[in-house]
């Protein structure tokens, strides 16, 4: 990526994304993340589990590799992304699949959302934003979650903030999830890469 690119998507931390996913339409561009198969740290972590009956929302869904998986293990599946283009993409690419596509913002997500889903999912979305955004994001992120939280990104020390995008998340920002009331189960680091698990402690009655 050129240099000018990324001082582009510093100063557009968001709305970078829908012009990638639209010059892709137009075939002028290709989506780096635009690959086949689930996250292998999913399909690993997920073990075949039966989702019937669950809620799971994916963030910063893309082209749906994660959502189109978890829906197939029987989970009814929410993906968003803030993209409208990649929504569309998306929709069309399984005309009949069982997920709902939304647009949303992380950062602004609606308001029913809060606690709402047994499993929530986030590949590679605050990554994705500047580092001034990542605590925002991050404790987004957990509000959305009832009950566990799957987080999966790329690992970096921690030290000078990097020139992204992405800008790989640290050992405390991956900890950072495990707030609005999450406690980490497992953290762990696997060929550069985090898959760390936050579940909510359900208050005894
Ligand atoms: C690096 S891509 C990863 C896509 C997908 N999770 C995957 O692994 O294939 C980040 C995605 O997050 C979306 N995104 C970025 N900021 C977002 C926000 N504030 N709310 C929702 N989605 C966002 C982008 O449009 C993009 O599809």
């Amino acid at each position: 990526m050129l240099p000018d690119d990324r001082r582009l998507q510093a100063a557009n931390p968001t709305g970078w994304f829908e012009d990638l996913y639209a010059e892709a339409e137009a075939g002028t561009a290709s989506v780096p993340w635009d690959v086949p198969n689930p996250q292998p740290h999913l399909v690993e972590w997920a073990g075949g589990v039966d989702g019937t009956g669950r809620r799971a929302l994916v963030v910063g869904c893309g082209y749906g590799r994660d959502s189109e998986f978890l829906a197939s293990l029987g989970f009814e599946v929410t993906a968003f992304d803030i993209s409208p283009t990649a929504v569309a993409a998306v929709r069309k690419r399984y005309p009949s699949t069982s997920v709902s596509y939304v647009v949303a913002d992380l950062l602004d997500p609606p308001a029913e959302w809060h606690h709402a889903f047994d499993l929530v999912v986030e590949n590679m979305t605050v990554q994705a934003l500047p580092v001034a955004l990542h605590a925002e994001a991050a404790g987004r992120v957990s509000s959305l979650t009832g009950s566990t939280l799957l987080v999966l990104a790329v690992a970096r020390d921690e030290g000078p903030e990097p020139d992204g995008p992405p800008w790989p998340l640290t050992p405390a920002e991956i900890e950072a999830f495990a707030g609005d009331g999450l406690t980490a189960r497992s953290i762990r680091r696997d060929n550069g890469r985090w898959v760390a698990e936050f579940v909510r402690q359900l208050a005894m009655n």
